[in-house]
């Protein structure tokens, strides 16, 4: 039997499988990583190489060095990933892989590697979306998760405000027009001499503020869920720039606080809004801005006032990470959704559902 017949009757004979133990890989961006997790909600083993501090002195990530360090990390993340989780590849149900959205450089390493494996091993390969994936980080947080709820996401790449329908089906309900949150914070670092990520940085910073400064705000429209951070991007760094022309001092805790509420204060006011209008009862919140804790506690205090539930993932898994992409193939294995062949390629960026979304 050749690869195509022997991993076609291994996927056909999952769907009837009553437990599931997929490994996947990331390499979408700056971490390259594996997991083992099981049934998409059990994390057997969770394994991430940052490279966070190699992009630091560059001020962000430099897609080809990204591609550089994944290419020598995968091996060694994967193996710590099947020894950590005390199994052996031909444990392996399932392997996912992030094919998309992200750099394609870096994802190409993980598709690659990840179609090597398959091919090696005959254990059939299904391609992930990376939101998918931080959508589905909620499952292993929340063993309780189940589809329908609204998901705010926001990261470096994306922010946007869906309608999980199912675990497969998604409505886009609102998105960035220009930039997205997590990129709002980076630039706003940078502004403020912050080192990259600036996410994490201007939480800290804030922390030391007060936020007193009023960032413009884009006017809120009655019938949109959308969301617009270039102009409050530019006016902090219109702000900081020009008191720096009259030679002015700035409070560098007050701007970062002040940028925080505004910036948080725009997701969650649409994220309520959202709840509200799709009468659903469970707010879930993706992607690496989740792990801002102002933003987790304005989320709870919408919850507690509208009378819905909020739900965000614990740190380590708000951030990119392969357990989040073995939970979505579990998900997208359930759903119906076929494997890939060995012609799988990396895309810079996916469609969710029927939206294309930023
Ligand atoms: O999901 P992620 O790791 O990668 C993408 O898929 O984009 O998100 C990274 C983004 C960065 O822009 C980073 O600054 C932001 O998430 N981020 C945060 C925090 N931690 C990470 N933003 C605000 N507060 C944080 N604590
Ligand atoms: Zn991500």
């Amino acid at each position: 039997m050749g690869y195509y017949e022997s991993v076609k009757a291994k996927f056909d004979a999952l769907k009837e499988k009553k437990d599931i133990t997929v490994l996947a890989i990331e390499s979408s961006c700056d971490e390259t990583a594996a997991a083992v997790v099981k049934n998409g909600r059990q994390i057997l083993s969770n394994v991430i190489a940052s490279q966070i501090e190699i992009h630091r002195r560059f001020g962000g990530v430099v897609p080809e060095v990204a591609s550089r360090n994944h290419t020598a990390a995968v091996g060694k993340v994967t193996d710590d990933a099947l020894k950590q989780a005390g199994l052996r590849l031909s444990d392996i149900d399932l392997i996912a892989v992030t094919y998309g959205a992200g750099l394609l450089g870096a994802l190409l390493v993980g598709v690659s590697y990840a179609k090597g494996l398959s091919y090696a091993a005959e254990i059939p390969l299904i391609p992930v979306s990376h939101i998918k994936g931080h959508i589905a980080a909620n499952y292993i947080a929340c063993p309780q998760l189940e589809p329908p709820y609204v998901c705010l996401l926001a990261s470096g790449g994306h922010t946007a405000l869906l309608k999980v329908e199912d675990y497969d089906s998604f409505t886009l309900l609102g998105s960035t027009q220009d930039d997205a949150a997590g990129e709002a914070f980076d630039k706003v670092a940078r502004t403020l001499g912050l080192k990259y990520p600036g996410g994490p940085e201007i939480e800290k910073l804030a922390l030391q503020g007060r936020p007193v400064i009023k960032f413009t705000r884009p006017m809120a429209k009655e019938d949109t869920l959308d969301f617009s951070y270039s102009g409050l991007k530019t006016a902090v760094i219109n702000y900081v720039h020009n008191r720096a022309a009259k030679g002015e001092e700035i409070n560098a805790a007050d701007v970062a606080a002040s940028f925080q509420k505004t910036a948080v204060d725009m997701l969650v006011d649409n994220a309520a809004a959202a709840v509200r209008r799709t009468k659903t009862d469970t707010l879930v919140i993706a992607g690496g801005v989740s792990a801002n804790t102002y933003l987790r506690e304005q989320a709870d205090r919408a919850a507690a006032k509208y009378g819905f539930r909020a739900v965000y993932p614990p740190l380590g898994l708000c951030t990119d990470n392969a357990a989040m992409i073995a939970s979505a193939a579990y998900f997208l294995l359930r759903s119906g959704e076929s494997f890939a062949g060995l012609d799988l390629d990396a895309k810079a960026t996916v469609p969710l559902g029927q939206a294309d979304i930023t």
